[in-house]
């Protein structure tokens, strides 16, 4: 049986944190096509819920009822980020917090944080400490999702594994990319084996490139992984989940649904969403998930263009009336890529910051509120 702490889902399935994504509704719309997975809310500032701002308690919401309520911490300052820990499970808001130590945005890593933390060993196993120890009272289980490295020249996934077991982490996650490739290139699978043989004692998870439920298998098959984490794949499908579900439980996956399906679940999806911000920012939010939803389907450009525009929930569903609902998917049009496809970058660095990898001083952060992810 799958477990991450106390957590049991279903399946060995676990939706990736994306920034700007993931919030309640879009969780919502997995859950309705797989209950009992463990879907991570968006990436939230460990020093923003520290500082209490409006935007942050509305990034942490979650649905009633919606277990386990799982969400990414992203912080550089051990004692921040045990006092988010610390609040945010004294206030009873979560089951399950993941660290982010992944982010390869140059804002951020440009400070020494996200995917440069693990470049400092000691400042990410106090990191680790901090949120681990502050979580356990409670019983809540923090897991860690880092990248391969910084570059192909720095690779630290195995050691920061090991920190993570020797710091009581629950379940690790590697997205199989260096922070230079950022979403460039394909994941480079084999890491994501070799991090598996180097941690025996809890969860690996293997994240990057799993466009279909096929994938899933032919990469717990290929690594030995223990479990999946699901990024780009479900962004405009998430029946992914189900497909998930059933593969993994030997059974076939659904076919591809219609075009009639497709704008169904849009259509429910942008309501959630006018629920949770308001129509007028929530459809300017959407606009980037219609174009989610509509790749594969031969819909045309000047259609595409029309839904990139949408500002309510009328004109969205006039367009929709006017789409062919018996449309269906051009051959591999699952596996187009969408969201982050660019790289590789620079990784931006503070100067002289591999100097000394035993430094464990925090990077001064403090200004990094809008973060782009991992
Ligand atoms: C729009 C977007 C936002 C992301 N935000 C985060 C984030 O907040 N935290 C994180 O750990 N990773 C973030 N990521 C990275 C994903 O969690 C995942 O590791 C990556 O997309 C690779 O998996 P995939 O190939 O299944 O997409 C983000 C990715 C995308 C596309």
């Amino acid at each position: 049986m799958f477990r991450i702490g106390p957590l049991e889902p279903v399946a060995p399935v676990v939706l990736a944190p994306m920034a700007g994504v993931t919030n309640a509704p879009f969780r919502a719309m997995c859950r309705e096509f797989a209950p009992g997975l463990i879907y991570v809310n968006e990436m939230v500032m460990a020093s923003a819920l520290v500082n209490g701002n409006a935007k942050t308690q509305r990034m942490i919401t979650f649905a009633d009822g919606e277990s386990p309520r799982s969400l990414q911490l992203y912080g550089s300052d051990p004692v921040t980020m045990g006092e988010a820990v610390r609040r945010l499970c004294d206030a009873d808001r979560v089951d399950h917090i993941d660290l982010n130590f992944g982010c390869p945005a140059a804002k951020v890593t440009r400070k020494g944080g996200g995917a440069a933390v693990p470049a400092k060993p000691r400042l990410l196993r106090s990191i680790l400490r901090a949120a681990v120890g502050a979580a356990a009272p409670y019983g809540v289980p923090v897991t860690a999702k880092f990248r391969m490295g910084l570059t192909d020249d720095l690779l630290t996934f195995r050691l920061t594994g090991r920190i993570a077991v020797e710091e009581g982490v629950a379940a690790i996650a590697l997205h199989a990319r260096t922070a230079e490739q950022h979403y460039a290139g394909a994941a480079d699978w084999a890491a994501i084996g070799e991090l598996k043989d180097a941690v025996a004692e809890i969860p690996v998870l293997g994240n990057g490139d799993i466009w279909e439920a096929a994938d899933a298998l032919a990469m717990m098959r290929a690594t030995g992984c223990d479990g999946v984490v699901i990024g780009r794949g479900c962004l405009g499908r998430p029946w992914l989940f189900a497909d998930l579900v059933a593969v993994l439980n030997g059974l076939a996956p659904a076919p591809t649904p219609l075009l009639g399906q497709v704008v169904e679940t849009m259509a429910r999806h942008a309501r959630l969403l006018a629920g949770h911000l308001g129509e007028n920012l929530a459809m300017r939010d959407f606009r980037k998930h219609t174009a989610w939803y509509l790749t594969g389907y031969p819909v045309g450009g000047e259609v595409r263009r029309r839904f990139s525009n949408v500002s309510t929930l009328a004109e969205l569903d006039d367009l929709i009336a006017a789409l062919d609902p018996t449309l269906a998917v051009v051959p591999g049009g699952e596996r187009i890529r969408r969201g982050h496809t660019n790289g590789p970058i620079r990784v931006a660095l503070p100067a002289g910051y591999l100097d000394d990898p035993d430094d464990a001083t925090p990077p001064d952060d403090a200004d990094v509120m809008a973060l782009s992810g991992g």
